[in-house]
């Protein structure tokens, strides 16, 4: 199941809307394993198919470990169900059922009811935590939410200007950086940093350029005029502007400029003229977004901290690598509470990115 989940763990920011699921078909007598799938980019083939068509004759009465229910639903693809029954699989281990009421529970009962022997919760919080954009698709009408910040060692958030960002941590911590961009849908920043850094966003990373996610700017007061940056590569990685109503009708030139230089530009609901987080959620949503990486700047961390609407925070810290490693030093900078107020953060890991340090913090509430 571990190598289950890092192979769903390569696909993410590829499969959207779908969930990226790793399979595993392991000859138990042997311990070999036999085949590996991954959910393909665009979301289908399914990891269950691509398993089974690897293992070939090799899978009869093999075992599958998968880190999601195979569905039973015939949708744009067949059920994946049928491709373990066809393929003579005889024991199937999943790590957490599909709550997609599509599937949810079905495709475990149609296993067993075709005489597959079937266990589940193997490795289940990881495996929940890595589909948690599917769940909370499917549960809440959100994505999973990456809040990332980089700051100074005592908290500093640098401002960026004149149209440039200001870069406090070192080539490590950047490249992880646009690694967490590589494995997201979208990416969303707010209009002060527009202003000030006019950002690019794209994956720069060698040979993943193509995993550059869906750049996202949430407009205040103004809509952004077409000659930023970022217009003039939204044919490679599309870019959309969201924002509310008044600011749509006070912007229709505005509007109409930038779709012509291929931006879309998508009316969100608001709460006194500035867009509404749930209501940008749920375009995004149907838009068939299941990860979000929230940029920033601060104005924008804060308004998601206190909608509680976070699952995660990546902290890039300049300079911190001196500090000891190590879980007993697994704590919440003071400053942090400043920075995302309204969130109950727990500490996951810390780790070294050359002369910086990265702290991943999880907000986990409990899901229905
Ligand atoms: N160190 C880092 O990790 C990092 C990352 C990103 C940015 N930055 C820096 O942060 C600075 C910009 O930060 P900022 O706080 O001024 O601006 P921001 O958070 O980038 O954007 C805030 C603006 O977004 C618009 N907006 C629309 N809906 C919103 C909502 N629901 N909640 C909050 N804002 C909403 C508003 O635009 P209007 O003002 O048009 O109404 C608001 O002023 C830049 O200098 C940049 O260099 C640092």
């Amino acid at each position: 199941m571990e190598l289950a989940l890092r192979a769903a763990r390569l696909g993410l920011g590829t499969t959207a809307p779908n969930p990226s699921v790793g399979a595993v078909i392991a000859d138990e007598k042997s311990g070999e394993v036999i085949s590996v799938g991954t959910t393909a980019p665009g979301g289908r083939p399914h990891a269950e198919p691509l398993a089974t068509a690897l293992a070939g004759a090799r899978a009869r009465g093999k075992t599958m470990y998968v880190t999601l229910e195979p569905c039973s639903h015939v949708g744009r693809t067949p059920p994946c169900v049928d491709a373990v029954l066809t393929a003579g699989i005889s024991r199937v281990v999943v790590a957490q059922e599909d709550p997609d009421p599509r599937v949810a529970g079905r495709g475990l009962a149609r296993l067993r009811q075709a005489g597959v022997a079937v266990s589940r919760g193997l490795l289940h919080e990881e495996a929940r935590w890595l589909t948690r954009g599917h769940i909370v698709r499917v549960t809440e009408r959100r994505p999973f939410i990456q809040l990332k910040l980089a700051v100074g060692s005592d908290g500093a958030v640098p401002r960026g200007g004149a149209g440039k960002p200001v870069f406090v941590t070192g080539d490590v911590a950047r490249a992880h950086g646009h690694m967490l961009r590589a494995r997201t849908d979208a990416i969303l920043i707010g209009g002060g940093t527009l202003r000030d850094d006019d950002p690019d966003l794209r994956c720069r990373l060698p040979g993943l350029a193509g995993r550059s996610p869906i750049r996202v700017v949430l407009a205040g007061g103004q809509l952004p005029a077409p000659s930023i940056r970022m217009a003039a590569t939204a044919a490679r990685a599309p870019l959309w502007i969201m924002a509310a109503a008044p600011t749509l009708a006070a912007g229709q030139d505005r509007a109409e400029a930038l779709r012509r230089a291929g931006c879309r530009v998508l009316q969100v609901g608001d709460v006194g003229g500035r867009p509404w987080l749930p209501s940008v959620c749920e375009a995004l949503v149907g838009e068939g977004i299941t990860r979000l990486l929230v940029e920033g700047g601060p104005a924008l961390w804060r308004s998601f901290a206190e909608a509680g609407l976070a699952d995660e925070v990546r902290l890039f810290r300049a300079g911190a690598a001196g500090e000891p490693l190590g879980r007993g030093h697994l704590t919440i900078p003071p400053f942090l509470g400043r920075l995302l107020p309204g969130l109950t953060l727990q500490p996951v890991d810390r780790r070294r990115l050359g002369p910086d340090d990265m702290m991943t913090f999880r907000h986990d509430r409990p899901l229905p």
